[in-house]
């Protein structure tokens, strides 16, 4: 059976192509999820992308992944710098996760050094821009095979 990716994306992420471009690019992020869904056809592996501004949304998405998801792709935005509901909702949830950023966090403020998330998540990928999706249903699925 083909396997099933979720997709999620936090707070302003909305805002994508029109916030900070010299940060986070000119890429909005309809055209980002297109380009997963693309690149997850050619895969063959279903992707299925949402976006929130809502810390508990994501939890709730993250929750009802236990069972019907095989992996999750989560640009938390800022919550990854101060959420500990999304770290226990990813335990809860026993999906594997990898932690998805546009921006390389470790090259900026001091606060987004800090991940909530990191511990509980597979890998980290960041710096990319918005090849960091296509990279992270790569990395996902290597993750999934090396398992099976
Ligand atoms: C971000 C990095 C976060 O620190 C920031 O709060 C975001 C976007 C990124 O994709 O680079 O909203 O997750």
């Amino acid at each position: 059976m083909a396997h099933s990716l979720l997709i999620l994306n936090g707070p302003n992420l909305n805002m994508l192509g029109l916030r900070q471009p010299e940060i986070y690019g000119t890429t909005t992020l309809p055209e980002v999820e297109a380009m997963a869904v693309a690149h997850g056809a050619k895969k063959g592996v279903n992707i299925e992308c949402r976006q929130t501004n809502h810390e508990g949304a994501l939890v709730d998405w993250i929750h009802e992944a236990r069972g019907t998801q095989d992996g999750i792709i989560l640009n938390a935005g800022a919550y990854t710098h101060t959420s500990i509901a999304l770290m226990d909702a990813l335990i809860a949830a026993e999906v594997p996760a990898i932690e998805l950023h546009l921006s390389n966090v470790h090259a900026r403020e001091d606060f987004r050094h800090t991940s909530y998330i990191a511990k509980v998540c597979v890998g980290q990928i960041c710096g990319f821009g918005a090849a960091g999706y296509t990279l992270a249903i790569d990395a996902m699925l290597a993750t999934l095979e090396a398992q099976s």
